[in-house]
């Protein structure tokens, strides 16, 4: 784009962002006055001023009153909390305990902790944050009486609708009677675990998994029975197929089978077919977490399984939290034959989901805007995954495995042998990086050696040399763990 085409204040703003993507300004550290600013520019002190309103607006920079303007610690969608710097950071010992696990990471945003990569987030300025505040401002002013709705009645038909044709494009013959909008897809599969299971009934589920499935598991007095899951394939059908057959009785499966949290793993379509089957023949139904999907950096979004359902036996989860609009927290699903029962949970659970959101996503999804800012958003996503990628088989010690996924915003790392992910974590926060150590995604010690990093956040020269702080750290404690006479393990 031509840059002098833009106000003076957008293109100040512009060339203080590339900047800030090259890692001049860390996160954290102060910025130039506004005077120096303006004088650099050229400019009064109202243009550099604006400037940085529209940073701030991006959520690229933070303003502390009378201390001026700071980088923006590049953290997920949760603000980083000011904290005391009397007070100790957060201890990973918690995140052993399945149900304090999600709150101890939430800790972690925490702004002694510039690099956060322990999350499945991506930065704030990914986002389309001023155009979606502009569409807010525009639905707002021609249907003020959004604000005063209880129940969203036409709006809700209205992004019904438009969803039903998201369905559509991803091979799923929906009616928009079979949609409903939630908080997220955390609130679907509550709802489809509440009304299929009871507590002390077996949930199947990958592993590795996403901690925050484990918790909401446990919260529900749920059994877990973890069916291995790969980087290549996803979930194994056969490990799947063998404990159905022998093991405990199954009531349903969560799966994640469009690039799998941690592991980024795609499940084939003929094995998305097969466990359908599969599921079919054992009576199980399938819950599918397709958070990802949309997310994918080649020419075509993977279909979910739910497009091959005819028998109503899978319960379709998605949401824009990823792709579009992180705090919107708005999601949705369609239920199959088990819809009726889950409106109605929704209904004496949460009611509903905010009409004034509904309807700003509504005229998203018909204005085509959501299909033209993921394509942007997927392809900024591939760059930092591959840049990620790349920087961790640089500076992470020989027999560090990565698998490069083909979409989402995560990257699993199988560490060499002895390595304890848990133990690096709390070496890594005091030099003010994070990420979620391998322990986390079972309620078993199986991934200790493992961790997960977020691509969300640009690569930059900052985000660079704390990887090679992280390799570092790993190797020294690979060396010291080589120095421990064998004999000083306790006996197995
Ligand atoms: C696999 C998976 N499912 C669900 C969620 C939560 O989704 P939502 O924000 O739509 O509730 C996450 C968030 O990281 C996730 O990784």
């Amino acid at each position: 784009m031509n840059r002098t085409a833009l106000p003076r204040y957008q293109q100040i703003a512009a060339a203080l962002a590339a900047q800030l993507d090259h890692g001049d300004y860390p996160p954290g550290s102060r910025l130039p006055a506004v005077r120096q600013l303006a004088a650099a520019h050229g400019v009064n002190t109202l243009t550099a001023l604006a400037a940085y309103r529209l940073l701030e607006q991006q959520q690229r920079v933070e303003a502390r009153p009378r201390a001026g303007f700071f980088a923006a610690a590049p953290a997920g969608s949760i603000a980083p909390r000011r904290s005391d710097p009397a007070l100790p950071l957060p201890s990973t010992a918690a995140l052993v305990d399945l149900n304090s696990r999600m709150s101890t990471l939430l800790l972690l945003a925490d702004d002694r902790i510039p690099l956060q990569l322990h999350m499945a987030e991506a930065a704030p300025a990914l986002y389309p944050s001023t155009e979606l505040a502009r569409r807010l401002q525009q639905t707002l002013a021609r249907q003020p009486e959004l604000i005063g709705a209880h129940l969203p009645g036409n709006t809700q038909r209205r992004l019904t609708s438009a969803l039903q044709q998201l369905a559509q494009q991803r091979g799923m013959a929906l009616r928009a009677d079979d949609i409903l909008p939630c908080h997220g897809i955390t609130e679907a599969i509550s709802l489809a675990l509440r009304h299929l299971t009871r507590p002390g009934d077996t949930v199947a589920v990958e592993t590795p998994v996403y901690f925050g499935l484990l918790q909401t598991l446990q919260g529900l007095g749920l059994k877990v029975l973890e069916i291995p899951c790969t980087a290549d394939a996803g979930l194994s059908l056969e490990a799947l197929e063998f404990a159905l057959r022998h093991g405990p009785a199954v009531k349903c499966l969560v799966c994640v089978p469009n690039y799998q949290n941690p592991t980024g793993g795609l499940m084939p379509d003929d094995n998305k077919r097969a466990l359908l089957q599969l599921a079919r023949r054992h009576g199980i139904t399938i819950v599918e977490d397709d958070v990802f999907g949309d997310l994918y950096y080649g020419n075509e979004r993977p279909t979910p399984i739910k497009a091959w359902d005819r028998d109503g036996e899978v319960i379709y989860c998605s949401s824009f939290t990823k792709s579009y609009a992180p705090s919107f927290r708005l999601g949705w699903f369609s239920g199959g034959r088990h819809h009726q029962a889950l409106a109605r949970l929704q209904a004496s659970s949460t009611l509903t989901v905010s009409p004034l959101l509904q309807a700003v996503l509504a005229e998203v999804l018909e204005s085509g805007d959501y299909q033209r800012t993921s394509q942007r958003i997927r392809q900024q996503l591939a760059a930092q995954m591959h840049a990620t990628a790349d920087a961790v088989l640089r500076h992470f010690p020989k027999g560090t495995r990565v698998r490069k996924p083909q979409g989402g915003m995560l990257l699993w790392l199988e560490c060499p042998p002895g390595s304890d992910t848990t133990q690096l974590l709390q070496q890594a926060l005091p030099a003010g990086i994070s990420f979620a150590p391998g322990v986390v995604f079972s309620a078993e010690p199986r991934f200790d050696h493992c961790l997960r990093l977020s691509c969300g956040q640009p690569f930059t020269p900052a985000l660079d040399a704390a990887l090679a702080t992280l390799g570092r750290l790993l190797a020294l404690q690979l060396a010291r763990c080589k120095d421990v006479p064998a004999a000083s393990f306790p006996p197995r």
